[in-house]
Parts: C-alpha cells; sequence; structure tokens
C-alpha cells in the first residue's frame, strides 16, 4: 500500500520527532518513520535522546548525585544517616519509567498533532518525477518492518536519523561485560573495577555516576591533555576535582594496545603518556570514543545523496542536501551531536518547507556536561579566540564566593565572561560550578541577543542566587566585580 505525504521524516530522536511535529503544526500532512525498540521488543520513540542518551543519564546521575550528598554531604547540615544503601535494580526501574513515559509522550504528542507514525526502517528509493526546479518531485520511501513492506511517497523528505557508538575493533562491545552507553544504562549492580576508554563526555557522566555508587574508575584517554573542547581552565578545574575530590582515576595520552576478556575478568594494555607498558583490569569495559553518523539501510548511494569524508551527509547552512527537497538534520550532519542542536535545526528546516525563513544559530549552541560540579559553554574558549588573534578581555568570579553556592555547600568552580577588547560584546561564557546547566541559559540568551559584557553587569541578579556569579564575571571584565 502507498500513502502520499508532504514530508516525510526518517527517524524519531529529538532532530526527527521535534521537526514532525513542527510540520504538522504547519499544516503540512507529515509521517515519521522511526526503527527503534525498547528491549522488550516495541517500538519506542524519541531516539538515542529518549531511549538511550540524554534522559536516563540524567536520571541516573540524579539518583547517584542523591546517594552521593547522603553518603558524603549531609553530615556537615547536621544530618546523619545510618544503614545507608542503594538499591540499583529501582534505581534502574526508575529511569526505565522516566523512559517509558517520554517515549510514550512522543507517541501522543504525534496524535495531538495529527503525525502519522510509521514503525520501521524507512530506505530511500528515489523520486517519481524529476521537475528541473523540484517542484512536481514526489520522493518514494520503502518502510520495512518485519516481513510487512509499505511504501510512502513524499514531497519533502527529512533525514534524522541519528548515530552510533564508534567501535574500537580490539574491544568489540557485548554490552555484557564490555558495554557501549545502552550497555552502561543498564548495569544492574556497581562493578568493583571500571574501565573507561574515552574521557569525553559519555565517559565522565557515566564514569561519575557509577564512581558514586562505589565502583573504582579508571578512565584511559588517547588525547594529551583532558576535555579539549572546553575552555583549557575549565578543564584545568575540573581534572583537579574530578581526581582529588569525586575520586576519578584520569589518564590521558595513553594508547590501548588491547583488550583481553578471560571469565569476568577484563585486562587492558596501554601505553601511558612517558610510552611506559601499563595493564588496567577491570570486571566491566564502558567504550565512549564518539559517535558515528548513523547512514545504514538508508539508501544514500541508491538515492545519490552526498556524504562528507567522515560519513556525515552533506547539508548546507538551512540543512539542504544536494537531493532537491531532501532535508538532513542532527547528529547525521555537520555540528555538534546535541539533542537541542538537533531539535533547532528539525523546527528550522519544517519551517523552510512551510515557507517561512527557517534559521538554526550553530554559534549560540550550549554544551552541558552533568558531572559534579557540573560544566557549561556558549561561544568561544579562550584559546580559540587567541588562535584566532581576537583581542579580548576576560572577567572571572568563583563560586566560593557566592552567598547560594555556600548554602548548598558547593563552592568548587567558576563563571568566566570573554568579551571583545574593543566593542565589549561577549564572545564566550564558561562555567564549572553547581546548577551551570539551568544558569548557562542566561549566557546563550545575551550571546543570541550580541549583548555586552555591560549589558549582563547592568541586568539586576536576583540575591543570593547562584546566578549572581554570572553577574558578577561580567562586572569583572572592566574590573569591577563587588565581591571579590
Ligand atoms: P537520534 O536521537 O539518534 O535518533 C535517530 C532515530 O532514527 C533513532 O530512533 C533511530 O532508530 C532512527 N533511525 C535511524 N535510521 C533509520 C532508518 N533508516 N529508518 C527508520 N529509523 C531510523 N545530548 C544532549 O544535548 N544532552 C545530553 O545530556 C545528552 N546526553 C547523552 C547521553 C548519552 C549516553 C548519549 C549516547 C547521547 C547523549 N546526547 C545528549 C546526544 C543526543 O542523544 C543526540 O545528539 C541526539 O539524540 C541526536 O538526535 P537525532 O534526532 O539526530 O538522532
Ligand atoms: P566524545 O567525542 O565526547 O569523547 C570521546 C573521547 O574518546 C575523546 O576524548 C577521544 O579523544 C577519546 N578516544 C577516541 N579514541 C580513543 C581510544 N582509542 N582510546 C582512548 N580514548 C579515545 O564522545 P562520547 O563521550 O562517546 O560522546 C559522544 C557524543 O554524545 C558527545 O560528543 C556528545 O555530542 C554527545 N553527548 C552529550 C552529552 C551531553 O550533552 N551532556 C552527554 C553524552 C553524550
Amino acid at each position: 500500500m502507498t500513502q502520499s505525504f508532504d514530508v516525510a521524516v526518517i527517524g524519531a530522536g529529538p532532530g526527527g520527532y521535534v521537526a514532525a511535529i513542527r510540520c504538522a503544526q504547519l499544516g503540512l500532512n507529515t509521517v515519521c518513520i522511526d526503527e527503534w525498540k525498547n528491549p522488550q521488543g516495541r517500538p519506542s520513540l524519541g531516539g538515542t535522546c529518549l531511549n538511550v542518551g540524554c534522559i536516563p543519564s540524567k536520571a541516573l546521575l540524579e539518583s547517584s548525585e542523591n546517594y552521593e550528598r547522603a553518603a558524603h554531604k549531609f553530615s556537615a547540615h547536621g544530618i546523619t544517616v545510618e544503614g545507608l544503601s542503594i538499591d540499583v535494580p529501582v534505581m534502574i526501574s526508575r529511569k526505565d519509567k522516566i523512559v517509558s513515559n517520554f517515549t510514550g509522550g512522543v507517541a501522543m504528542l504525534f496524535k495531538k498533532n495529527k503525525v502519522t507514525s510509521m514503525h520501521g526502517r524507512g530506505t530511500l528509493l528515489g523520486n517519481s518525477e524529476d521537475g528541473d526546479s523540484g517542484n512536481d518531485m514526489t520522493w518514494r520511501v520503502e518502510v520495512k518492518n518485519g516481513d510487512q513492506t509499505d511504501t510512502v511517497e513524499a514531497k519533502h523528505i527529512i533525514i534524522a536519523t541519528g548515530s552510533t557508538p564508534r567501535q574500537l575493533p580490539f574491544a568489540l562491545v557485548d554490552n555484557e561485560r564490555i558495554l557501549d552507553n545502552t550497555g552502561a544504562l543498564a548495569l544492574t549492580e556497581a562493578p568493583k573495577r571500571l574501565g573507561v576508554i574515552g574521557g569525553g563526555v559519555i565517559g565522565l557522566e557515566m564514569g561519575s555516576m557509577w564512581r558514586r555508587l562505589g565502583s573504582e574508575v579508571t578512565i584511559l584517554e588517547a588525547l594529551p591533555g583532558f576535555l579539549m573542547a572546553a575552555d583549557e581552565q575549565v578543564a584545568k578545574e575540573a581534572r583537579k576535582i574530578f581526581t582529588r575530590e569525586s575520586g576519578l582515576i584520569i589518564q590521558t595520552g595513553v594508547k590501548i594496545s588491547g583488550v583481553e576478556t578471560a571469565g569476568t575478568n577484563i585486562t587492558l594494555e596501554y601505553a601511558d603518556a612517558q610510552g611506559g607498558t601499563q595493564k588496567l583490569e577491570v570486571d566491566k569495559l564502558i567504550v565512549a570514543v564518539g559517535r558515528i553518523p548513523n547512514t545504514a539501510g538508508l539508501g544514500v548511494e541508491n538515492a545519490g545523496l552526498r556524504m562528507d569524508n567522515r560519513g556525515y551527509i552533506e547539508v548546507d547552512s538551512s540543512c539542504r542536501t544536494n537531493l532537491p527537497n531532501v532535508y538532513a538534520v542532527g547528529d547525521v550532519v555537520r555540528g555538534p551531536m546535541l539533542a537541542h542542536k538537533a531539535s533547532e535545526e528539525g523546527v528550522a528546516v519544517a519551517e523552510t518547507i512551510a515557507g517561512q525563513a527557517g534559521h538554526a544559530n550553530l554559534d549560540t549552541i550550549p554544551w552541558v556536561i552533568y558531572t559534579s560540579p557540573e560544566i557549561a559553554w556558549v561561544g568561544k574558549t579562550e584559546q580559540e579566540l587567541k588562535a584566532a588573534g581576537i583581542q579580548y578581555k576576560a572577567g572571572q568570579f568563583p563560586f566560593r564566593a557566592n552567598g547560594r553556592a555556600r548554602a548548598l555547600g558547593e563552592t568548587g568552580g567558576f563563571v568566566k565572561v570573554l568579551a571583545d577588547a574593543r566593542t565589549d560584546r561577549v564572545l564566550g561564557i564558561h562555567m564549572i560550578g553547581p546548577y551551570v546547566s539551568e544558569m548557562i541559559a542566561e549566557a546563550v540568551t545575551a550571546m543570541e541577543f550580541a549583548a555586552s559584557s555591560e549589558d549582563i553587569a547592568r541586568i539586576v541578579h536576583a540575591h543570593p542566587s547562584l546566578s549572581e556569579a554570572l553577574h558578577e564575571a561580567a562586572l569583572g571584565v572592566d574590573k569591577r566585580a563587588i565581591h571579590i
């Protein structure tokens, strides 16, 4: 059976499902095709983000953080906890409930907005009519679900097929002993010794989480530096806190030569930064060495879709591919692999298709790492400004001088504002500290509105609040911070 639509979206992660809802809001007859199945074998919308990414990881980080507070931080408030324990299966089932609530929520949103939802793998077959302008063209997509094959026709295609974990040939994931993000989010007990290959975002979040529940965690990172995408000063502060206070063992500049599994034991052999041979024995190993764009089974070759040399679908600044009326958004295209970036591109493409001025500003995408303390930033780092030869001024304020942070007992970290030396326009804001995942929104708003540091300095911030640290850092750009 062939059904016809204005728009067919392939993939129902935060790029695809948001694009589909926005298309429907704009009056476009829309189908969203997705192949994700949950562990019970049932269709589950929401992609990586809702099923095995952002949402489950934050649920578990919160649980483990509560345990950590009760174990180590409550006593400073005079609260004594006796017989403290953690029931990991309960923690995991709480996470599973949150996931199923949200994935079911996407299905409800589809119904509410009259988006047709089809389960199965979408393959781009080609177009039926190739008008010069592309106006009369109809694309055909095969939807295969087990033995059943359907075809949909649509004037516009939005590809939002996301990404999958990059594999290491010498440490193949079985999700029993060697885990990717899916396995790391489903362990039912804290391993005694946990190894992590990759000191990036997943490695740090998952490593922190299991460390708080008692695992001895060793992170092995290939690059010579730590968190090299972040501002150097933030990365330095983070490494200090993660190793001295959180108890993570972090080794950078390593080269892993082999991983052997024998029974429940996993042995990693690697050269350390000095070239010395080292051995690490662990009970579980997480491999988190980045993600690759997912175009498997999409039919890119048949359709003639152009890819770049790293396997991403090539798009212009409006997410248009080389094929007429075919767009691609989210992890499968260039730019940061973040859920909010995928969603913003999805909305922009829907609005472009509907004839509006769709726009996603990749220069003001916030980054957040949900460790403790949290790390967040938007815009340029100091090292990027130096490399580009841009003259800048910096203002910085530590959380130890912030009243709310003191009350919380979370005084590590700081806020830093970088502004153009000539115009005072804010070029980047970097934070490490409590709840900076929430505070970064003000920084993004300021940069979207092309604020100067003086603009932020002139805004009234509630007292006592963590946001005062941003206020003081902005004042600090002109050396007029009050409380330091
Ligand atoms: P995805 O979410 O990957 O969705 C793609 C969907 O397309 C999937 O459902 C897939 O099954 C489906 N699909 C693929 N091919 C086909 C096909 N041919 N036919 C039909 N369906 C298909 N980002 C953040 O911003 N904040 C976070 O806190 C955060 N935490 C993360 C934690 C972890 C552990 C991981 C792994 C990722 C995290 N991310 C986070 C990244 C975030 O999950 C991704 O950037 C986001 O999911 C990308 O959205 P997407 O729509 O492009 O793709
Ligand atoms: P990543 O790119 O953040 O980090 C991977 C790390 O592995 C890098 O530091 C890299 O140098 C290292 N590496 C690569 N090969 C290695 C090897 N052979 N040995 C040792 N180290 C090696 O990727 P990660 O952590 O897998 O996460 C993927 C993406 O998912 C992130 O980049 C981010 O876009 C997204 N994500 C976002 C989160 C958030 O927003 N809070 C949370 C988790 C993931």
